[in-house]
């Protein structure tokens, strides 16, 4: 061992005789589980059944992931595939806001993985229409839709820009 490691181990070992008090050592600890407890509470409150892996976030069985680009809906989709996703489908009031949620700014609007064929609307990840929000002030020659911080969805064509949300069934 070098001279100057065993000296700054044995100044180490001095400072903690000179320390070691029980009750002092106890109560630090006591202070960090404490911390610790508080942080995990506040995490469970905070995220309830959210939880955040990489760049994916989970919820109610769903992964999803904002890519803060904003992008017509053609490059839109192709971004999420490339994921291994799909644009996002919502099926719930609860869904819409989680989704919303994701976006840190939250004055954007959203690309939704919707297309129209004929007259018939479908998502693009093969999931039922099962919960529609049409913003009521538009008419019918669109392709595309959005969400909008105002929840309801607003249709777009080729020219719409939103950013993105992938969603993946797993
Ligand atoms: C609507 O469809 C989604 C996706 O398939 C499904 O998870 C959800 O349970 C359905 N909701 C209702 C109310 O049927």
């Amino acid at each position: 061992m070098k001279r100057k490691t065993f000296l700054l181990i044995l100044a180490l070992f001095i400072v903690e005789i000179a320390s070691n008090d029980c009750q002092a050592k106890l109560e630090r600890k006591q202070k960090i589980i404490e911390g610790l407890r508080e942080q995990i509470k506040q995490s469970m409150e905070s995220n309830n059944d959210v939880t955040r892996c990489n760049d994916w976030t989970k919820y109610q069985g769903k992964s999803y992931k904002l890519i803060p680009v904003a992008t017509r809906h053609n490059e839109a989709e192709a971004a999420c595939r490339k994921e291994d996703a799909q644009l996002v489908s919502i099926h719930s009031d609860e869904e819409a806001n989680f989704v919303l949620g994701l976006d840190p700014n939250g004055d954007q609007n959203l690309h939704l993985g919707l297309s129209k064929s004929g007259d018939k609307w479908s998502w693009s990840d093969g999931t039922e229409m099962n919960y529609t929000k049409w913003d009521s002030s538009q008419g019918n020659g669109f392709k595309w839709a959005v969400l909008p911080p105002s929840k309801r969805w607003y249709k777009i064509n080729d020219d719409g820009w939103g950013q993105i949300i992938c969603k993946r069934a797993n």
